[in-house]
């Protein structure tokens, strides 16, 4: 069926045999309208491995790759740097058809893969800087548990300047062009961006300690290969210093407005919210949740300082689209945030509360327990509206020294 595709030579001994996913539109809740990429590596050494697999439906594309440099019957070894399926949904498959010598992980993802497929054996654990040589080439395994599940590792080929580097450093970017700066950098950065805030966000601690690692080791790779989007080559320090900034979150001083509304009035709220914090000089972006994705809120956070969330009061609680968003941005465990809540009611007004004990758990620095009109605002409430923001805009302001 994919006779024709071809892999694409990345150095002397390195191809990329990955497949392109130009329809996805959704990545466990956060949407991805550029499509994906999921990236796979062949090292063909006097000996070959195959570095990760791809979603199950792309198998076939990934061998139509790889049978256009090798028999996939000459793959010595299949290393899985990552248990998620997006990378063995084929697995299972791929080892039946290709038969390698061994299939090697690391001792959380042999388990995660058990679990998975049901395994019963043939998955063969490495241990964190163990070595697998290849005969002329060799491959250094670096464990990166939690980055993004336990189970993750970097694989590492000196002898090439290659790191493969799983999800780390990806993006959910399809293109027909491979490298990152073959591509419009502002994309580039969105995308990249988009996929940290939503993915490894939660994992910043250890970003930032997987940074000083790479640089205490000394790994200066020519190429970084992530599993997703583009590769990277020239402008790696770049994409190393965007990493370190957005895992520090030190707040910039830009602040989010993200609301929805009933009848206009929590709306209007937020647009007036919004006057206030721009009249403190903060940059001010106001998100309406009918029409923005919370994976695309969670992205404009990304560096932000403020984070203010407005709902209206149905049915004693908070707008459902309101609530999907604050349970998907606790699980980011966004820092460093200053904040407040905000909303319309008629006779019960629980949403803010609410809100409240949402941003309480993302340790936002609330000015006070928020705003509250009932029905629609007065000019008088709109005036508190405006406190508000410069309310929220003042804090961040102190907290950025401006
Ligand atoms: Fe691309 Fe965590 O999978």
């Amino acid at each position: 069926m994919y006779a024709g595709l071809e892999a694409l030579k990345i150095t002397d001994h390195v191809y990329w045999v990955g497949a392109i996913d130009w329809e996805l539109r959704d990545f466990h809740g956060y949407a991805t309208g550029r499509g994906s990429t999921y990236n796979a590596f062949l090292v063909c050494g006097e000996r070959i491995a195959l570095i990760d697999t791809v979603k199950k439906p792309f198998k076939g594309e990934m061998l139509a790759r790889i049978r256009s440099v090798i028999d996939p019957g000459e793959i010595d070894y299949i290393v899985v740097n990552h248990a998620e399926m997006d990378h063995t949904g084929s697995l299972p498959e791929v080892i039946a058809e290709v038969a390698p010598e061994k299939v090697l992980a690391s001792s959380p993802c042999v388990k995660a893969l058990q679990d998975h497929f049901h395994l019963t054996g043939g998955v063969q654990a490495v241990k964190d800087g163990e070595r697998l040589s290849l005969g002329n080439l060799t491959l250094t395994f670096l464990e990166t548990r939690m980055l993004h599940w336990p189970d993750s590792m970097f694989t590492y080929c000196e002898d090439e300047k290659v790191l493969f580097s799983q999800d780390a450093f990806g993006s959910h970017l399809a293109t027909s062009r491979r490298y990152a700066d073959e591509i419009d950098p502002d994309v580039v950065k969105f995308e990249s961006a988009k996929y940290y805030a939503n993915i490894l966000l939660p994992y910043s601690g250890l970003v930032e300690k997987l940074l000083a690692r790479v640089a205490a080791l000394g790994l200066r790779p020519a190429f970084v290969l992530p599993d997703h989007g583009p590769f990277w080559r020239r402008d790696i320090d770049t994409l190393l210093g965007w990493y370190a900034a957005w895992a520090e979150q030190r707040p910039e001083r830009r602040a989010i407005v993200v609301y929805d509304t009933m009848w206009g009035s929590t709306a209007a709220m937020a647009k007036v919210i919004g006057e206030g914090l721009a009249r403190t000089g903060v940059e001010t972006t106001v998100m309406p949740l009918h029409g923005s994705h919370r994976s695309d809120v969670a992205t404009a956070l990304l560096g932000a300082g403020a984070l203010l969330v407005g709902s209206p009061t149905i049915n004693n609680g908070m707008f459902p689209t309101v609530a999907d968003l604050l349970t998907y941005l606790k699980g980011l465990k966004p820092r460093n945030l200053a904040g407040a809540a905000f909303g319309s009611y008629g006779w019960s007004g629980e949403a803010v509360g609410e809100i409240n004990e949402y941003l309480a758990g993302m340790k936002v620095e609330r000015a006070g327990e928020g705003l509250k009109v009932k029905y629609v605002p007065r000019p008088e409430a709109l005036g508190e509206c405006v406190a508000l923001g410069e309310l929220v805009g003042r804090t961040l302001n102190e907290r950025c020294g401006a």
